[in-house]
């Protein structure tokens, strides 16, 4: 049986302040909660003032992005030993909006992944078509070229602690979320390329989320979904009242 996985996403929102703010008031709310794992992802910047605060806590810790060697000079960049001395043990790896924006590929993804997985981090996987290629009838290869690529080459062992986050681009921060249907049908797709990847058994064992526009009032139906194990959440992450309806949309 796998556990549900719920995190938070606050991509580039709150100050350290606002930050510590956030993780207090969530902390609080989950309290006591055990049977869905809570991932919460900050900023960098706030990495060591949450984590801090998630001390003792069932709430773990997760970076947004990583770089995949160990050190040198690539100016700007966080190494994967760097994420976990802060505390994290999970990173979010290949965000659409990283795709997007900052031109990473599924070849770094899996650089990334393989690099995190040696450093005993757990990478959340995030891949997604865009509107365009749904509506051109691409959304099964997008998606399969993504998870084949970017998970290429991973022993089983860390195959299987991965994470994916199937993320419809069309569904992030717009308010419009695939339904249920429509999600549960690329997640049982998604694990047929896992099976194919490295084998069914290992596939059963990976854990899918689905993100894109999950609120509290959408998060039950998405999250009964026979492959959907938990959600990856952006907006509805950045209120603590909202998210801590999510995790428990999860129980
Ligand atoms: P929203 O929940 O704001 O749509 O964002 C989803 C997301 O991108 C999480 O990584």
């Amino acid at each position: 049986m796998r556990k549900k996985i719920v995190a938070g996403n606050w991509k580039m929102n709150k100050t350290t302040g606002e930050a510590a703010a956030l993780a207090e008031a969530v902390k609080a709310a989950l309290n006591g909660v055990a049977d869905v794992e809570v991932v919460l992802c900050p900023t960098f910047t706030a990495l060591k003032t949450v984590g801090d605060i998630l001390a003792g806590s069932l709430i773990r810790l997760g970076a947004q992005n990583m770089h995949w060697e160990k050190e040198g000079a690539f100016t700007g960049e966080i190494s994967p030993g760097m994420v976990k001395d802060l505390g994290c043990q999970y990173v979010i790896l290949g965000h659409s909006e990283r795709r997007q924006f900052f031109h990473e590929t599924d070849q770094n993804v899996n650089r990334k992944a393989k690099a995190a997985l040696a450093a005993g981090l757990i990478p959340i996987v995030c891949v997604g078509e865009t509107l365009e290629q749904r509506e051109a009838n691409q959304t099964e290869e997008v998606v399969t070229t993504q998870v084949t690529r970017s998970l290429a080459g991973l022993d089983e062992g860390g195959f299987r602690r991965v994470v994916v986050a199937y993320e419809p681009v069309w569904a992030i921060g717009t308010g419009r979320t695939a339904t249920p249907a429509q999600a549960q049908a690329v997640h049982a797709l998604i694990r047929q390329v896992l099976a194919k990847v490295c084998n069914p058994g290992a596939a059963q064992a990976v854990r899918i989320q689905y993100g894109g526009s999950v609120k509290p009032a959408n998060a039950r139906e998405l999250f009964s979904q026979a492959d959907i194990d938990g959600g990856l959440i952006g907006g509805a992450a950045l209120e603590a009242g909202s998210f801590a309806d999510i995790v428990k949309a999860a129980l």
